[in-house]
């Protein structure tokens, strides 16, 4: 016993890793280990026999899983000590120019696209308009044509500003919709007009393709005889400096309450292995709504539908950032983590494209 004392212990010592430790202890203690075998005949011997190996066996048993186990801690605080020596990092060297650079920041996708959609527009004349994001509920809903019980109201899930009691001044909203901009565009400007407003837009939803703030792009032209036809052109010549290659569209009937008639707009695109591709294939995609302006609208802007007609559209900036540049979840766009800007962001020099791959 004492020779399978001495191997074993010399071996626990020698031993260079987990695996060779598991080893040895396989071999001495465990199931089928010399140890547990001895231990095994002590039932066959004499009481007087057993009353001497018993408590040998045992107390070698156990200091054989003592010293396993003060091995074990001593190679992990090996390996430590060695991690530790190895990716060791010294506070006071001079930043690489990697990280220098990103020191200077990057372009948020968001305002990227914001600015090539602003240079695309800016080339076919239209002007960049504004309006407040804490609108009121006129500008927002009744002056585009969405009187109190309309449901699109509901459906827009609308962020209400907290009111005082007492205060009756008209109930203001967070923006659902860049829209309330062509009113204030039209009262500021009147007609003809051409203006396009990019910006934030709030509503009460959170999922993987929806967040409480997003941004749209609103479109409005308005002239003597302005069509769909204009609409049309403007949209596909838009679509295709965008894309950077020339892209179908498709109008699609559809109702809203400040547009008559009303045209949803799909792009052509491919769902082939997994990823969305713009302007190939034959699938589509919607991106935004549009028609032509309803005189009721008109005529909240202070303009006279008998001598002026227009269109108008709304469209998602972030969800073409997310088509142009192949971003997955709308989500991590509002998240500022840091790894995420580094690898979507733009360089402050790179320029918005322009129309004919200037
Ligand atoms: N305001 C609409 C929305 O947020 C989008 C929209 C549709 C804007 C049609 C328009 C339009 O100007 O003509 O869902």
């Amino acid at each position: 016993m004492d020779d399978l004392r001495e191997t074993t212990l010399s071996r626990i010592e020698a031993a260079t890793d987990e695996a060779e430790l598991e080893e040895v202890r396989l071999a001495a203690i465990g199931k089928k280990g010399e140890v547990s075998l001895a231990m095994r005949q002590l039932g066959g011997m004499s009481p007087e026999e057993r009353k001497e190996a018993g408590p040998r066996l045992n107390a070698l048993k156990d200091e054989i899983t003592a010293a396993i186990a003060a091995k074990k801690a001593a190679l992990e605080d090996a390996a430590l000590e060695a991690r530790l020596a190895e990716e060791w990092l010294d506070v006071t060297l001079p930043a690489r120019a990697a990280f220098r650079d990103h020191t200077q920041g990057s372009v948020h996708p968001v305002s990227q696209v914001w600015e090539e959609c602003t240079a695309i527009f800016a080339d076919m004349g239209f002007a960049v308009a504004e309006g407040p994001q804490v609108e009121s509920d006129w500008y927002n809903f009744d002056a585009l044509n969405i009187p109190g019980h309309h449901p699109s109201r509901a459906e827009m899930d609308t962020f209400y500003m907290a009111r005082a009691d007492g205060d009756d001044r008209p109930p203001h909203v967070l923006r659902t919709h860049t829209s309330p901009v062509q009113i204030r565009s039209m009262q500021a400007q009147g007609a003809p007009l051409r203006i396009i407003c990019p910006g934030r837009v709030y509503r009460a939803d959170y999922d993987q393709t929806h967040t409480p703030m997003f941004h749209q792009i609103e479109g409005l032209a308005i002239d003597r005889d302005i069509s769909m036809a204009n609409l049309k052109w403007v949209l596909e010549e838009f679509f295709t400096a965008y894309f950077g290659r020339s892209v179908k569209t498709r109008f699609r009937a559809s109702h809203f309450p400040f547009t008559e008639p009303s045209a949803e707009v799909d792009i052509q695109c491919s769902f082939e292995g997994g990823t969305v591709k713009v302007g190939e294939g034959d699938d589509w995609l919607e991106v935004l709504g549009s028609g032509m302006v309803h005189p009721k609208v008109l005529r909240a802007g202070g303009i006279d539908p008998d001598e002026w007609q227009g269109f108008a559209f709304g469209m998602g900036i972030d969800r073409i950032a997310m088509l142009k540049y192949g971003i997955p979840d709308l989500r991590a766009f509002f998240d500022s983590d840091l790894r995420w800007l580094r690898h979507y962001g733009f360089s402050g020099l790179q320029v918005p494209t322009l129309r004919g791959g200037v």
